[in-house]
């Protein structure tokens, strides 16, 4: 099998190859990445000079590109490639329209052109937007996307429905919950968190901090993209959760105690606009039809992530200098205080 993955210098992305590779020794796999600010090399380092891996720097949204590299005999493809911060979209949400909509219709149709045999699409929870305590969203709710970043996500997975519907490009749809491990970029809460604590730096809780997530660690993500990849049914979209609702004061409270650091670090800053109370998911779907189950529990995933963290400073100090810096001192560490 050859995949073409996007976005493959990313968080999952890099992690998916690795998961790919380790797993399927006989697949090839070519990396698309625009190498955005949240595109790394230093995630794949460790497999950079496999023989059955390939890099190349480019953007999706380059249609030339994309068919030329479509065009060598790719049978499927893994979307990765967004812009992911939900934060950022508020700031520039063109960027966001440009990579997650017009990208994503830029290899749909390279997949049409050449007839692939697969395409997956990575996609999110937040697609449909925030859900009361006690109610789960299942893959036929309501897509109610409240920031820039999750409508330009639910913009994508109609036009993935529409390739299925239309023309028939075998393609299927994963939605998975708030995802932290190793290579995480440290502007989303745990690795900003854990690498923020470990220099006694605040920690910026937006809020009454009582928002919720469902946490799912990264590998289990990449084994249920897998299952969905080898087992899913066209057209379908798979959602695929952690099982693991925390407040986000309950994230911060376990990473202080894991680091042994001192709650004072908590510092309550102005809320995020629009702010999804709660995302939570049924994935009854991917358990029954793909045998779906996360193996990593939140304790003991939050546990190696920090000790990822804790070993590979070089990786997180590099990342958190130069133009990263300069954004994120703009732009966050000027919130008021509430
Ligand atoms: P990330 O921000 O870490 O990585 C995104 C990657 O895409 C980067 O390597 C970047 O360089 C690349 N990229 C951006 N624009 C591109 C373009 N135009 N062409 C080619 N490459 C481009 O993101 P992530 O957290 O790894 O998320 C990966 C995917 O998973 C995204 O589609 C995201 O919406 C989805 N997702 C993420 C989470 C999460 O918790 N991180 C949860 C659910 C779904
Ligand atoms: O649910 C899946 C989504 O999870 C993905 O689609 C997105 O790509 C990913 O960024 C993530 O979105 P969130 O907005 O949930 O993640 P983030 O890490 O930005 O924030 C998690 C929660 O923590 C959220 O309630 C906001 C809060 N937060 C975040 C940051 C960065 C803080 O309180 N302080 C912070 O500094």
């Amino acid at each position: 099998m050859k995949l073409l993955v996007t976005g493959g210098a990313g968080f999952i992305g890099s992690n998916f190859i690795r998961y790919l590779l380790k797993n399927y020794p006989s697949y090839q796999v070519i990396n698309l990445d625009k190498l955005t600010y949240a595109g790394n090399l230093d995630n794949l380092s460790d497999i950079e000079k496999s023989s059955n891996y390939r890099f190349t720097k480019g953007d999706i949204c380059d249609q030339k590109l994309v068919e030329e590299i479509v065009s060598e005999g790719i049978n499927v493809i893994v979307n990765f490639a967004a812009e992911t911060h939900v934060d950022r979209s508020l700031y520039d949400p063109k960027s966001f329209v440009n990579t997650n909509i017009t990208g994503t219709q830029v290899l749909l149709e390279s997949a049409l052109k050449f007839k692939i045999k697969r395409y997956i699409q990575i996609s999110t929870d937040e697609v449909y937007g925030s859900v009361e305590k006690g109610e789960f969203f299942t893959e036929g709710s309501k897509l109610l996307p409240n920031s820039p970043y999750s409508a330009s996500k639910a913009g994508a997975d109609l036009l993935v429905r529409s390739y299925f519907k239309t023309f028939k490009v075998p393609a299927l749809i994963t939605r998975s919950s708030n995802n932290y491990g190793p290579y995480q970029f440290p502007e989303k809460l745990i690795p900003l968190f854990i690498t923020n604590a470990l220099v006694d730096k605040e920690l910026p809780v937006y809020g009454d901090g009582l928002y919720i997530r469902d946490w799912i660690y990264v590998e289990d993500n990449c084994k249920g993209i897998d299952l969905v990849l080898h087992k899913g049914k066209e057209g379908e979209v798979y959602n695929l959760g952690g099982g693991a609702e925390k407040t986000n004061l309950e994230i911060t409270n376990l990473i202080l105690q894991y680091l042994n650091k001192p709650s004072s670090l908590i510092k309550h800053v102005k809320d995020r606009p629009a702010h999804d109370r709660r995302y939570a998911m049924e994935c009854k779907k991917a358990e029954k039809e793909l045998g779906f189950k996360p193996g990593v529990g939140l304790e003991e995933g939050l546990k190696k992530t920090v000790e990822w963290y804790l070993t590979n400073r070089s990786w997180w100090e590099k990342v958190k200098s130069g133009e990263y810096l300069k954004y994120y001192e703009k732009h966050y560490l000027q919130r008021e205080k509430v």
